[in-house]
């Protein structure tokens, strides 16, 4: 059967984002070829390097360019030569919001072999996933100065929540928690309810109101603040948990780090929407001191291009990716801990090819 040709947009971006990139692009080749899956990848290099030089973050057209695009890939940015927020602002969070990415999805999933700084934990009790809403919150930069610069300087950043915005982020995370139908089928939703009285009142209500079209799904409640500390000390209690843009963005990663380090988190910013664009991440940064050095763990950066075949339809290969690189955990990699592989960047890729 003709197949469509599955087509990859891949911002491999600054410090060590273009070699974890190469390592997962290289496991795309290898399942793609034996799974008979035609692909194409477009790689852009916007960046730090690209901006220092030519003053363009996102360039004319570029936003086209990726809604024409199935999927994308992003490395990392991150640049010592620019200053915090830039690149942030300019790149990653411009991409969510401008493709209206609403979901961001962080699975903390402790795969064997993997250590985890939680004592006496195992991958059976931590598997949970966070749906961060990702295009609302204190990100949305609605703020100002008065009297900037004086004594009696005012700052004022607010949080912005709608909704729209909160309905479509819950009612997604209830879908999910439905099809992910483990055991405990629970949806979580983090929030701050006794202190955000207004914006987080909107979450819970609506929270509340969309429960009702789940009856299958089980519901809980924590406040951020006791959620870190759950996650800490009963990790297997959650399966799905939902939260805001800002609250999420600190929970995943604590969730990173119990689930073994920013070298093995992916995440995915799904905009689930008809014709919506969907932007796939290792969870950590652009580690520049390490760039060039084959010192980087590869394992977050292949996991995100298995959420991404997961994500276009191609499920088979994202188990295979998936099974090969709990293989290769497992089996080939002494302890996963930052800095501690036992192997380099690209023998890493090579072994999840090998286990394919
Ligand atoms: C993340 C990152 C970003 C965020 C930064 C780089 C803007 O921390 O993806 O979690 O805050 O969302
Ligand atoms: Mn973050």
């Amino acid at each position: 059967m003709a197949q469509r040709t599955l087509s990859i947009a891949a911002i491999p971006g600054d410090g060590t984002g273009p070699e974890v990139t190469a390592e997962a692009l290289k496991v795309l080749a290898a399942v793609a070829a034996s799974e008979g899956i035609s692909y194409d990848v477009e790689m852009l290099d916007w960046g730090g390097d690209r901006y220092l030089r030519t003053g363009e973050i996102v360039p004319d057209g570029g936003l086209d360019l990726l809604r024409r695009k199935d999927a994308i890939f992003l490395g990392a940015i991150g640049h010592p030569g620019v200053a915090p927020g830039i690149l942030e602002k300019g790149l990653l969070l411009e991409l969510r919001f401008k493709l209206d990415q609403y979901i961001n999805l962080r699975p903390v999933k402790l795969l064997p072999g993997v250590e985890t700084p939680l004592a006496g934990r195992g991958p059976a009790d931590i598997d949970f996933v966070v749906v961060r809403e990702n295009t609302e919150d204190l990100y949305c930069g609605v703020g100002g100065y008065l009297k900037k610069g004086t004594a009696d300087e005012v700052a004022m950043q607010q949080a912005v929540y709608t909704r729209k915005g909160c309905e479509r982020c819950i009612r997604w995370a209830f879908d999910y928690t439905r099809k992910r139908n483990s055991p405990k089928k629970t949806l979580t939703l983090v929030a701050k309810t006794n202190v955000l009285t207004y914006g987080h009142d909107l979450w819970w209500r609506t929270f509340q109101e969309v429960a009702k079209d789940y009856p299958d799904v089980k519901t809980d409640y924590n406040h951020v603040d006791a959620c870190c500390m759950w996650m800490v000390k009963n990790p297997d209690a959650y399966d799905v948990i939902v939260t805001t843009n800002m609250f999420g963005d600190i929970i995943t990663d604590l969730g990173g780090i119990i689930q073994g380090g920013m070298g093995v988190a992916a995440g995915a910013n799904l905009n689930p929407d008809k014709g919506g664009v969907s932007m796939f991440e290792p969870m950590g940064g652009s580690a520049p001191k390490y760039t060039g050095t084959n010192k980087i763990n590869p394992i977050a950066a292949i996991n995100a291009m298995a959420m991404l075949l997961e994500h276009t339809g191609h499920s088979k290969a994202a188990a295979r990716i998936d099974a090969a690189v709990a293989h290769v955990t497992g089996t080939k990699m002494a302890t996963q801990a930052a800095g501690r592989m036992g192997h380099g960047t690209r023998e890493v890729g090579d072994l999840v090819v090998a286990a394919l």
